[in-house]
């Protein structure tokens, strides 16, 4: 049997919020890629080991020459199925070659803990890249939730979405380090956003 390439959403952090399915499938991993922190959280003793870093093309190169001879496991943070690794894989493994299970999305803890439905909401990615303008431009009763990084941090998102009509009062929520001890989350308005310093890998969630 063809052994498969298995993508694991090991979901915000805390192993709290990952699935039972998806902790068995990493316990029986004897070749595991992920980020350094989620290998030396997660990986188990002994599997071949394989951090994940800024080269894609080194990593995808690593799964197919390990498959060969074992499942590899793939551990990405939050669900798969939005802004991970899957998308790069899926150009090299067909369907059949893959096995995805899903995590909790940062986007689902971070409503969660606003107690805030997020069927209405628009969803957007600033972590690495740039925003596509029309989706962050302002509307009345709009409701974001924006992932950012070290480029698009809460204080240069908030800059941006004035730009895009956002009023200053705009309730802004900032949610850093979901799951984990130090979780902290931060409510303001666009205004006291702009002069905020200090975060960069959060969820943003920002309505009028
Ligand atoms: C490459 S994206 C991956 C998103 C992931 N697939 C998901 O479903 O949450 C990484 C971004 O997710 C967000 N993120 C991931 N874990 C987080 C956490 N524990 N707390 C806050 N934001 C988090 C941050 O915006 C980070 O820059």
């Amino acid at each position: 049997m063809e052994h498969k390439v298995i993508v694991v959403g090991i979901g915000p952090g805390s192993p709290d919020y990952m699935l039972p399915i998806a902790k068995q499938a990493i316990e029986a991993a004897t070749v595991i890629a992920g980020s350094q922190r989620a290998l030396d959280s997660f990986a188990p003793a002994g599997a071949c080991k394989k951090v994940i870093g800024a080269d894609i093309d080194d990593v995808i190169q690593f799964i197919s020459s390990k498959r060969s001879a074992s499942d590899v496991v793939v551990m990405v943070s939050g669900d798969p199925g939005y802004y991970s690794l899957l998308a790069a894989l899926r150009k090299t493994f067909s369907v059949q070659q893959l096995k995805v299970i899903p995590g909790v999305s940062s986007f689902q803890l971070a409503f969660a803990r606003l107690g805030l439905p997020w069927q209405d909401a628009t969803l957007v990615s600033m972590h690495g890249r740039e925003p596509d303008k029309t989706l962050i431009q302002y509307s009345p009763k709009k409701k974001m939730g924006i992932l950012t990084d070290s480029h698009y941090t809460p204080r240069h998102i908030a800059q941006v979405l004035l730009d895009q009509g956002w009023p200053l009062t705009s309730s802004v929520w900032i949610c850093a380090r979901l799951s984990y001890e130090n979780e902290e989350i931060i409510h303001s308005d666009l205004r006291q956003t702009c002069l905020i310093e200090g975060f960069s890998h959060c969820v943003m969630v920002v309505t009028e």
